[in-house]
């Protein structure tokens, strides 16, 4: 391990032994950074395993198939830059680089964006404008792809993201279009269950949360604006029941954290007439829990707009506004404070009294600014 100066100390990772077996392989996604800590790191990749064709009267299909690797990086300095090279080659294929997140409260800028789908023209220029952000780290706040079932569309996400991700960790919710996909957990390594988590950066506490269960029927749901069935399931209740009780005690123990930022997929206040009151149903289910755990902010997608409202001093932003095609914010609610009918990204700086979220549309720019105080605790 070497050693260079700059502002932030950069430290040299290579993997020699342990990844030659995969050198011989192209990598066809990544590598891309994941589930950084203040200690430690995992760079992922993938390399093409195979190509299956099915065929049935003249119509034919061909899905290929992705070997996704995962390295571990341990031992790491808080807030420090790492340079790591997955083959030890120092060929640029495999290398890239990300910044350890700080062990204590310090100033530090991440994103948040959603519903990238295949709005590929238009995520890749939100993507452009991020990466010249040079965030710590991004969060998607789901549906990142049209059908997560489909290979081709994983491979058109990783395509548009790749710049980014290889060096800023990424870190996404479910939404109803990953469909519960295999390939979600395959590509992504994150914390816990994966289905819902949490991480930590500085004196802020992210918690990241699941919307859509794990046995949501497809393909309807796609189409399906009211979701009462989902409720009616007890399967469902009790698996977000579950869920509610978790975040509950997350949101305890990490009550002296200096923000807490909530994410999930399904905003519990909608602006789209067609999903106001399934939004109601949500919003009762989780009971005021946020407001009351003085949560700054919670951070939604779902809908392909930006909103904004503001309730029991949590702002609840949704943030859909990634590529997919734009939705009329039909039915503003009496919380609402910004409704934008624009694709934007979120741009968070976390300073040592207040968090400055500034909403960005894809030609740069500001839509509004707000800021948030930080927890007195
Ligand atoms: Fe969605």
């Amino acid at each position: 391990m070497s050693k260079c100066t700059a502002n932030a100390l950069t430290f040299i990772l290579v993997f020699l032994a342990a990844s030659m077996a995969a050198a011989d392989n192209t990598i066809t996604f990544g590598p891309y950074v994941q589930n950084v800590t203040d200690q430690r790191a995992v760079v992922c990749w993938a390399t093409l395993e195979g190509e299956s064709i099915a065929s049935k009267l003249g119509w034919k299909k061909s899905v290929r198939a992705y070997n996704v690797h995962e390295r571990i990086f341990v031992g790491l300095e808080p807030n420090t830059r790492y340079e790591y090279d997955v083959f030890g080659d120092g060929s640029p294929e495999g290398s890239g680089h990300f910044t350890t997140f700080p062990a204590k409260a310090e100033p530090f800028t991440f994103v948040a964006f959603g519903d990238t789908r295949s709005g590929h023209k238009e995520h890749a220029k939100l993507a452009a404008h991020i990466l010249k952000d040079n965030p710590l780290f991004v969060i998607n706040t789901g549906d990142l792809v049209s059908n997560g079932l489909e290979m081709n569309d994983w491979e058109s996400f990783f395509r548009v993201s790749g710049d980014l991700m290889r060096n800023i960790p990424y870190y996404p919710v479910l939404g109803n279009h990953e469909k519960d996909s295999p390939y979600y957990f395959d590509f992504f390594s994150l914390p816990g269950n994966e289905r819902y988590y949490s991480f930590l950066a500085g004196d802020c506490f992210f918690l990241m949360l699941d919307t859509e269960g794990p046995d949501y029927p497809t393909p309807e749901f796609v189409k399906k604006e009211n979701r009462e069935e989902f409720w009616a399931e007890q399967q469902n209740r009790d698996y977000m029941e579950q869920q509610k009780q978790w975040a509950d005690k997350m949101l305890r123990l990490h009550r002296d954290a200096g923000y807490i930022f909530v994410c999930f997929h399904q905003p519990l206040i909608s602006v789209k007439k067609s999903r106001a009151e399934d939004a109601k149903i949500r919003r009762a289910f989780w009971g005021g829990l946020f407001e009351r755990r003085g949560v700054q902010v919670v951070l939604s997608g779902h809908d392909h707009h930006y909103h904004r409202a503001v309730s029991g001093g949590t702002h609840f932003v949704t943030t859909g506004g990634g590529g997919a095609s734009l939705y009329d914010a039909d039915a503003p609610q009496p919380e609402t404070v910004k409704i934008a009918k624009a694709r934007h990204y979120i741009r968070i700086n976390v300073g040592e009294e207040q968090a400055n979220l500034s909403v960005i549309d894809i030609d740069g720019s500001l839509i509004e600014s707000f800021s948030v105080q930080k927890r007195s605790n």
